[in-house]
């Protein structure tokens, strides 16, 4: 969703600005903006892509400035327009020239302009963002990191922000309150973003931005305080993303990328966390809370998108090697449930970002309902991980492809990491134990050899894409994959999908099928490998196309498959980090093939910030 870069220093603030939008441009967004101070304030703005901004200033030394602040906007108040477009100025004929960019959500904007409208201003857009920088105009008295402060006080929601004004052209303000912000010191100045990527090549030194904390930021130094003017310390650490990992290396797009990657990530995050002699899964991060884990009765796992279909692949895994009930929920749902928190119960967050609205919210209901509250997380520091008791990184690197893949892997692999730890401490014996983590040791050669069937994907896609509607079918731990394939093909292709279990099939949508129409079996030799053929059969005998992800060396399936995809053997509770390999490539190809941009996929954001 949105992007904040700001800057700061002795050096051009433009390339920095232009630079920084760029890499955030994966996150999704529909209008651009930047504004420079450079002996007065210059604003450009623009729908479209962060290319046409730059066209638009191209050549322009008004931006040649070496303070400014920049946006990617994707519309949420008000429509996709350059008015809507951050950023937004305070009152145009009365006010101080202070703009502003924002990342969030103003609830009570329209107590706000009302109350602002009555004190004579007038506004030039629909936008909860424009409300608050004439709230910051309205009290400004010379001092911008006051005014701020004052405002952000009246302001209920979310917000990140970063402003700067003609007045006070050596000063840059960042703030925040539920959505994120880092401030990078680099040696020539500082830039602030909302996101890690738009720093990294510039700076590895972070200081992460607390709520309610507002940054004064001048060309050599910067002071952090809370809303009521108290200094704090700020938390300086290292990033630990490196430049060639948010770069495409070679390869035409970054969900490739990041499919092929695949391996090594699931080779990171399993890295010191296995003791195959003993049967033991070592997390640290679960370690202060085991006591609480082996009494646990009952884990929720929380999401949204992938994560929640990672997430239902925990709750499975969960019952099946620990034997503790467990549920998974779209975490917008659990929160406006009421949810019935008994005593024992372990809510785990499953999410790429650490910042998706929904489940930041249904993870915090939970924990002030009592519960345990874990995280499944890829992006250190996030909302979400300051948020839980615990919880286990992904590690599997930054992912910048809309359309999540790696960290999915990541998800399932950590959720399988926790249900061992849980299951040793529990049931599993550990024999058990010990042969299941073995197991998990030779996944990721595993998963190369589903990484090399590219070929056999680009193939299938050329026979069936120009289908517009799909199903996908699993049974067990294939279901959740059958779902995955199913969001894959839809987020990226715009093909009309449908996952669900391969017996509910017979109840409703056995209608849809006509002569041709694909349909995906997950179909791996494991303890429902014969009701699946059955259902394979159903469904052919109704004309449909069957697409199987099966096991190499299953010669059966070859019979009544018209395409297969085959995949190592691996243990059931171990095969989706197989099977969704093939379907994730097939959603790629059929994307290529139907012209679609992969990476930036209409719509869509990598990290939804609203609810
Ligand atoms: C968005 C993305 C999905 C992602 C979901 C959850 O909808 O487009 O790809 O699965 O958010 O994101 P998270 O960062 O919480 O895993």
């Amino acid at each position: 969703m949105c992007g904040i870069v700001a800057y700061i220093g002795s050096e051009q603030a433009r390339p920095v600005l232009l630079e920084g939008l760029k890499r955030l441009e994966y996150r999704g967004y529909d209008s651009a903006g930047v504004a420079i101070l450079n002996g007065g304030l210059h604003v450009a703005r623009t729908v479209g892509r962060v290319r046409a901004l730059e066209q638009q200033i191209d050549g322009d030394d008004h931006f040649d400035g070496t303070i400014g602040i920049a946006h990617t906007r994707w519309a949420t108040h008000g429509g996709v327009t350059e008015q809507n477009a951050h950023p937004h100025r305070d009152d145009a004929s009365n006010g101080h020239g202070i703009v502003l960019v924002h990342n969030g959500i103003i609830e009570n904007h329209a107590a706000l302009r009302t109350y602002l409208l009555g004190k004579g201003h007038t506004f030039a857009s629909e936008t909860d963002t424009e409300v608050l920088t004439h709230l910051i105009g309205e009290l400004y008295e010379g001092d911008l990191a006051a005014a701020v402060r004052a405002a952000v006080r009246e302001v209920e929601g979310a917000y990140a922000i970063a402003v700067i004004c003609e007045q006070e052209p050596d000063v840059l303000i960042a703030a925040r309150r539920g959505s994120p912000l880092l401030i990078g010191v680099s040696e020539h100045g500082y830039i602030v973003a909302s996101d890690a990527q738009a720093i990294v090549g510039h700076t590895s030194r972070v200081a992460d931005l607390d709520e309610e904390i507002v940054a004064r930021i001048t060309r050599d130094s910067f002071h952090t305080a809370d809303l009521d003017n108290v200094q704090v310390t700020p938390r300086l650490r290292e990033l630990e993303v490196s430049l060639d990992e948010i770069e495409l290396g070679g390869y035409p797009h970054y969900m490739l990328k990041e499919i092929m990657e695949q391996p090594q990530a699931v080779r990171r995050c399993l890295r010191g966390r296995l003791n195959s002699k003993e049967g033991e899964i070592i997390l640290g991060g679960l370690s202060d809370h085991a006591r609480e884990l082996v009494r646990c009765r009952r884990v929720v796992f929380l999401g949204q998108g992938t994560a929640l279909h990672a997430g239902m692949l925990g709750e499975y895994l969960v019952e099946d090697l620990a034997k503790v009930p467990s549920e998974t929920d779209f975490a917008s749902e659990f929160r406006y449930r009421n949810p019935i928190m008994e005593e024992g119960t372990v809510v785990v967050a499953v999410s790429q970002s650490g910042e998706t609205a929904d489940t930041l919210a249904g993870v915090r209901e939970a924990g002030e309902r009592g519960a345990l509250t874990l995280g499944l997380i890829n992006v250190v520091g996030s909302s979400i991980s300051g948020t839980t008791d615990a919880g286990v990184y992904l590690r599997v690197g930054p992912e910048v492809g809309v359309a999540s893949t790696k960290a999915f892997l990541g998800q399932v692999t950590a959720a399988t990491m926790f249900a061992l730890f849980l299951g040793r401490r529990r049931f599993l014996s550990n024999s058990q134990s010990i042969s299941l983590i073995a197991a998990l040791e030779s996944m990721p050669d595993k998963i190369e050899r589903a990484c090399s069937l590219g070929d056999e994907a680009l193939r299938v896609a050329e026979r069936h894409v120009h289908r517009d509607n799909w199903l996908f079918l699993g049974r067990g731990f294939n279901y959740p994959v059958a779902l995955e394939g199913a969001l894959k093909l839809k987020e990226i292709s715009y093909i009309h999908a449908e996952g669900m279990p391969a017996a509910e099939m017979k109840h409703g949508p056995i209608a849809l099928i006509d002569e041709g129409m694909p349909a995906v079996f997950i179909a791996t030799r494991n303890s429902q490998y014969r009701k699946v053929l059955s259902n394979i059969e159903e469904v052919k005998s109704r004309g449909a196309n069957v697409i199987a992800v099966a096991t190499e060396g299953d010669d059966e399936i070859t019979a009544i498959a018209d395409d297969v995809f085959f995949v190592p053997d691996a243990p059931d509770p171990l095969q989706p980090l197989l099977t969704i390999v093939p379907l994730q490539l097939l959603a790629y190809h059929a994307a290529l093939l139907r012209g679609h941009d992969v990476d930036k996929p209409r719509n869509l954001a990598k990290s939804v910030t609203v609810e």
